[in-house]
């Protein structure tokens, strides 16, 4: 179906799937992310397969660059459908080993980044009548894992925000949906490797960045809650509600411990 959607952090990932399978179905994307050259390449291979996009470059964290996406998305498309709070990374290690400015770094781009995507196109979407605000937190956005708590603490802020706003617009015609994803092959490894400045052992299940994007896509065309782009890890939602210490003693399977060093 043809809607107008903006989505942050599309230069690579799950953000740049999403654009691409949302372009292939129909819809106008707006793309957004900091490295320009990456954002013009990710635009280029929506217009090889025949589909619409706007790149506009900018960073999650400034509050006129997210007022710019949505103003540009609604002067080049006439309307702004879905706003996609994508845009974030990660940092290994254990609390006391991540400094201030890291965990400072890590709630800016995460947080504030989804707070000022959905800021900027809340009042577009409330004066519209209609609108869907997807933010991508992360399954330890549900349930943490040993060496992530600086990160995940950023993706249970997410969910937190999403959830108050949900309630808020409830009988509206403003969606939100918070999408939970598995580990996903993206650049998202590599990024946080050199942030943490050390390798972990993969380990658990995976999936592919067009899986995320299929789900998402999904929870545009009929808006949902919560979206679990791997469906059993559901159950480990469910788990964290009723048995927290048995969950403790599972999520060790997947600890993120340091392998190696990594020159930064
Ligand atoms: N991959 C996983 O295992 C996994 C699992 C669960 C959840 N997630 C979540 O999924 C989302 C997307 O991650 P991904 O796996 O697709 O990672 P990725 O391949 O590293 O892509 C991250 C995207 O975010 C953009 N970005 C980073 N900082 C930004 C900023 N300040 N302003 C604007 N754009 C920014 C990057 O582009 P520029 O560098 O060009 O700005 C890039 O386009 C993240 O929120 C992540 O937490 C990922």
């Amino acid at each position: 179906m043809s809607r107008v959607v903006a989505i942050t952090g599309a230069s690579a990932g799950i953000g740049r799937a999403t654009a691409l399978h949302l372009a292939r179905s129909g819809s106008a994307v707006v793309i957004c992310a900091r490295r320009p050259d990456k954002l013009e390449e990710a635009a280029r291979s929506i217009t090889d397969v025949g589909g619409r996009v706007l790149a506009v470059p900018g960073d999650v964290t400034r509050a006129h660059d997210m007022e710019r996406l949505v103003a540009a998305a609604v002067t080049q498309f006439g309307r702004l459908d879905a706003m996609i709070c994508n845009a974030g990374f990660g940092i290994y290690g254990e609390i006391d080993r991540i400094t201030p400015a890291q965990m400072q770094q890590l709630m800016d781009v995460n947080f504030n980044g989804t707070f000022l995507a959905a800021r900027a196109a809340l009042p577009h979407f409330r004066a519209q009548g209609s609108g869907h605000i997807i933010v991508v937190s992360s399954i330890v956005g549900r349930r943490g894992i040993p060496f992530m708590g600086p990160y995940a603490a950023t993706k249970f802020a997410q969910v937190g925000l999403a959830e108050c706003l949900r309630a808020e617009l409830h009988g509206s015609n403003i969606h939100v949906s918070v999408v939970y994803p598995i580990s996903t092959e993206t650049e998202f490894h590599g990024v946080m490797m050199d942030h943490s400045g050390f390798a972990t052992r993969a380990s658990g299940p995976r999936q592919s960045p067009e899986v995320v994007a299929g789900a998402i896509a999904r929870a545009i065309d009929r808006p949902v809650p919560e979206v679990y782009p791997y469906r059993l890890s559901k159950g480990l939602a469910v788990l964290a509600a009723i048995a927290p210490g048995f969950c403790d003693r599972l999520t060790n399977r997947w600890r993120r411990e340091p392998v190696r060093e990594v020159r930064r």
